[in-house]
């Protein structure tokens, strides 16, 4: 089960370096396409049956345009995904998308924003940059590719409203315009107060962002995953019951299920997406604190109310749904 789409129209397909392209999606009558916070993302629905997910790479309104910007690279290890977007897509083509979501917001509660994206993980960021410049925030992104070639989006990072706040890292240690190396422990050493760090980047640079930045307090910190990283374990357990508390029914729930295929079992429609506890599709008010959280999606704020139905699970025999 998936949720409603939105028909849009490719309108522009931009190559932004020699693996990344962007695509900008319009709505094929020209009329205004749902509006988003800064950080959303959307999914990709592609002929096949196969869907992705995308952020939105410019804050909303930033465009005379309202087309939603996105940017897709072609990964060597593709699920078909991005090389699909690729090889398939030409400006004027129809595809189905989602509404989009937001499980990365800005926080309003921060003072200072930290703004860390590895390669493409820019994209989520880059809205984010724009959104908080306009609002005149005290921010800084940092970026870090592989080299000069290797940025998207080059001309937003470089325009007046975002190239002051704006550090680029390139791997190949020769530091081309506004490059410099950034040494990732010494820039999080310290946290000055107020400030709310957000990565997303692949596996790797989450992996030692995530290091770096150990000390930090759990709610001071942001990540959007590209994929549930090495090791995570999103699928099977105990077997457990789910009590619905606003129904008064019970929904076994076997070893090898996850519980939103229970609920589907069930007859319950429960919108599904990623099934890796990524996108927040699935997400669903609960008793957080009988929850097993397996999802990369949820704060550890909003855990205590919320769960993702795809991968987590009771800790213990039940779970309560506000279902
Ligand atoms: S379907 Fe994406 S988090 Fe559950």
């Amino acid at each position: 089960m998936t949720e409603r789409t939105l028909t849009v129209r490719v309108a522009r397909i931009a190559r932004q370096t020699p693996e990344i392209l962007s695509f900008e999606l319009a709505h094929p009558a020209g009329r205004e396409l749902p509006s988003y916070q800064a950080g959303a993302h959307i999914d990709v629905h592609m002929p096949g049956g196969f869907s992705r997910q995308y952020s939105l790479a410019r804050a909303h309104g930033e465009a005379s345009a309202s087309a939603y910007l996105i940017g897709v690279k072609r990964e060597a290890v593709s699920r078909g995904g991005s090389a699909s977007m690729h090889a398939r897509l030409r400006e004027g083509d129809l595809i189905a998308i989602s509404a989009p979501r937001n499980t990365f917001p800005i926080r309003p509660e921060a003072r200072r924003h930290l703004l860390l994206a590895g390669g493409i993980g820019m994209t989520p960021l880059l809205a984010m940059a724009q959104a908080l410049a306009r609002e005149g925030a005290d921010f800084e992104l940092c970026l870090f590719v592989r080299g000069e070639e290797h940025l998207a989006f080059a001309e937003a990072l470089r325009s007046p409203l975002l190239a002051p706040h704006v550090r680029l890292h390139f791997d190949t240690g020769e530091a081309g315009e506004g490059g410099r190396r950034i040494d990732l422990r010494q820039l999080l050493a310290e946290r000055r107060p107020g400030t709310h760090l957000y990565v997303c980047g692949p596996g790797g640079f989450m992996a030692a962002v995530r290091e770096a930045a150990s000390h930090w307090p759990e709610e001071a910190l942001h990540a959007e995953y590209f994929a549930a990283p090495d090791g995570a374990a999103v699928a099977g357990g105990r077997p457990f019951t789910l009590r619905l508390a606003r129904r008064g029914i019970h929904v076994p729930v076997a070893a090898d299920q996850t519980a939103v295929d229970a609920l589907h079992a069930f007859g319950i429609d429960i919108p599904v997406s990623c099934e890796q506890g990524l996108c927040g599709t699935c997400v669903v008010g609960a008793d957080g604190a009988g929850a097993e959280h397996r999802d990369f999606c949820l704060t550890g704020s909003e855990r205590h109310a919320k769960v993702a139905l795809c991968c987590s699970r009771a800790k213990g025999d039940e779970l309560v749904l506000d279902l």
